[in-house]
């Protein structure tokens, strides 16, 4: 039996002060469920709105990419200025340290090396599993355009169907074939009808016209870096992504590739969530390098 309450302080019920009903701060995510909205809370910092997501989950089709070569060495310092570390089960299994604090977006699709039509894809991970390693959510590609479009679309829909039932947001990647064109147009569409199917957020590319492209997807866009660029032409996109509606970076080759990836990690971070301009951040950048 529970003791009584024996307290003699006076009971305080704040009677003039109606409980507030609170807003959520993220686009599109009021309506979600509270192991949701907390999930999307570690990957979007609710003080800026904003995430800096590392990615390092190439070797999924691609093996040892340039700068992943030893995850252990390259991407492990940096996992600290991360918001978010986007990998794959068995690089997260194998090297990164969980006591560190990031959160973690899993690689949820796979299939088809480079050596294969990469749109071939399926669900490679169980909801399970990606509970058993608490992660605030799993990360499918989806094929607009592709070969096996289709397929691609009904792997992220299962997921969503999966992970709605344990509060796990999906992101949506927009993978842009060879030939299919890297422009609004393309972009628009694919973003779109990611979130219409259900992603929680969505990854795509930078392009130009891109405020109509966020103003028509009704949840956040993390952009991808794609390939490595210099280091300010990677902070202007960054910058001009910010101001252009996208709610952060999910940035991979553009870091770990660069001369000084803790430097220009720390610099991105400046862009993304203090709203410094790309000059100063580049110069931020090589301060940090030469230091
Ligand atoms: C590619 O398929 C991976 O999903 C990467 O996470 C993505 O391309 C972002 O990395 P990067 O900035 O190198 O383009």
């Amino acid at each position: 039996m529970p003791e009584m309450d024996a307290s003699t302080k006076t009971k305080e019920y704040f009677l003039d002060i109606p409980q507030a009903n609170d807003t959520f701060f993220l686009k599109g995510s009021a309506n979600y469920d509270w192991g949701m909205k907390n999930r999307l809370s570690r990957i979007f910092n609710p003080a800026t709105g904003k995430t800096v997501m590392l990615a390092f989950d190439h070797g999924y089709f691609q093996g040892p990419t340039t700068g992943l070569e030893r995850i252990d060495m390259t991407i492990k310092p940096l996992a600290p200025f991360a918001d978010a570390l986007m990998c794959t089960r068995g690089i997260l299994r194998s090297i990164m340290n969980p006591e560190a604090g990031s959160a973690v977006v899993m690689r949820a699709s796979g299939g088809p090396s480079i050596l294969k039509d990469l749109s071939n894809e399926r669900l490679a991970l169980d909801v399970e599993d990606a509970l058993r390693m608490n992660v605030s959510a799993v990360a499918v590609q989806v094929f607009i355009g592709g070969d096996y479009e289709t397929q691609s679309v009904i792997n992220m829909t299962n997921m969503v169907d999966r992970c709605n039932r344990y509060g796990i947001p999906v992101l949506g990647v927009t993978a842009v074939g060879q030939e299919l064109t890297r422009d609004a147009r393309y972009i628009g569409l694919a973003t779109r009808i990611l979130a219409e199917l259900g992603a929680a957020f969505v990854k795509t590319y930078y392009v130009e016209d891109f405020p109509a492209v966020a103003a028509a997807c009704p949840v956040p866009i993390v952009i991808a870096g794609g390939k490595k660029m210099t280091e300010l032409d990677a902070l202007t996109m960054a910058r001009d992504a910010i101001d252009a509606g996208a709610s952060g970076v999910d940035m991979g080759r553009n870091i770990f590739q660069s001369d000084a990836p803790a430097a220009m990690i720390q610099a991105v971070r400046k862009v993304v969530h203090e709203n410094m301009g790309a000059m100063e951040a580049h110069e931020l950048y090589l301060d940090l390098k030469h230091a």
